[in-house]
């Protein structure tokens, strides 16, 4: 654990430190998502564990475990269930959504559709959405479901508002926020609202502490994807686990390109322009969009716009006493904006 030399002396805990506090919990996560993946059809639980020991940094878990244990909810195995909900969910969209996209890697290894087709991506995808509902019917507490039903319909709204603007090179930054809200925000804010609403079945949580881990939620989420697509310009491929510039390829308008255009000359114009709607994109090409990107400083303008959401998420967090549950979401704030892949 460190502290920062500011007035409140606020403690924040690295991601290592918040993976060793939950150490316990975590692991019982892996077996939880391996074991109710099972299935007498045993090509499910081969894409499902695929997918699941590719690496992933399991944040939604560790969000809904420290904001249980923030809130007082510290046995009962909700936690590690709901855990284990929204991370199928993850992969449900995850597995959906390389098939929508056509994308053929995943986190450096050949995603699911590329190594299992379409089809299988699909249809194991709802396996693992219908499983999550059906874990939620068995164990949740009032409120729970209808959270994550919410989130699952953004989700939804998200993904075919990426393919209504798929190409649109007018996507005003108001029009991307209100997109990755859905497509990130709201899930992320979902598993906030869990733990609250775990921690709500022993009457430890206020409405103040309630709407303070939503607006965490929301907003840490918003700067979770505002820093996805800043690294996808500028994270080399090895650390990315897919080809710079893959938004691009894939018809994908984010802030930094929103920024660029917004900045650009006429002539510039016209080349982005020209670039999002082709979808056979050179290398050559793609390095003068991160040319321009850098030219008109898109990415600090990026990363200005995910502290901000970033400070927001903390802002209202105080009203909760202090303690290293605390100390972990401050962390996984820094966290967010700081990582590297
Ligand atoms: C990844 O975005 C995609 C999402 C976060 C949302 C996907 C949502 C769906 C497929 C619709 C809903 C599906 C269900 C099962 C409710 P990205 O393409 O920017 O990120 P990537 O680079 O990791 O692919
Ligand atoms: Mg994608």
């Amino acid at each position: 654990m460190h502290s920062e030399g500011n007035l409140s002396a606020v403690k924040k805990l690295d991601f290592e430190e918040i993976q060793s506090l939950l150490k316990d919990e975590l692991a019982t996560v892996e077996r939880s998502l391996k074991e109710h993946a099972g299935s007498s059809v045993a090509v499910i639980p081969i894409i499902s564990g695929y997918l699941s020991n590719g690496g992933g940094k399991r944040l939604r878990p560790i969000l809904v475990l420290i904001t249980a244990r923030l809130c007082g909810y510290n046995e009962g195995g909700g936690d590690i269930t709901h855990s284990t909900v929204v991370e199928y969910i993850h992969a449900a969209t995850l597995l959906h959504d390389d098939v929508v996209d056509e994308a053929d890697i995943r986190r450096g290894i050949p995603s699911a559709n590329a190594k299992w087709g379409n089809e299988y991506s699909v249809l194991v995808g709802d396996f693992l959405f219908a499983k999550s509902f059906s874990l939620m019917a068995d164990h949740s507490p009032p409120g729970v479901v209808q959270a994550i039903s919410e989130a699952t319909k953004f989700l939804a709204e998200g993904e075919i508002l990426e393919l209504v603007h798929s190409a649109d090179i007018d996507l005003t930054e108001k029009e991307y926020l209100n997109l990755i809200f859905r497509k990130t925000g709201a899930l992320i804010k979902a598993c906030c609202q869990v733990g609250g609403l775990l921690g709500g079945i022993r009457g430890e949580v206020t409405g103040r502490q309630m709407a303070a881990l939503e607006t965490y939620g929301e907003n840490i989420g918003i700067a979770f994807q505002i820093i996805d697509d800043l690294l996808d310009f500028t994270a080399d491929e090895k650390t990315l686990g897919k080809p710079v510039g893959q938004d691009l390829i894939e018809g994908h308008v984010t802030l930094p390109v929103i920024h660029a255009f917004a900045n650009a000359d006429e002539k510039e114009k016209i080349f982005i322009a020209e670039t999002v709607k082709s979808r056979e994109l050179s290398a050559r090409r793609i390095g003068s969009i991160i040319e321009l990107i850098g030219k008109y400083d898109s990415i600090s303008y990026c990363k200005k716009m995910a502290e901000n959401h970033i400070d927001k998420a903390v802002g209202e967090l105080d009203c909760f006493p202090p303690n290293e549950y605390l100390d972990a979401l401050k962390g996984l704030a820094d966290y967010i904006i700081n990582r590297e892949m």
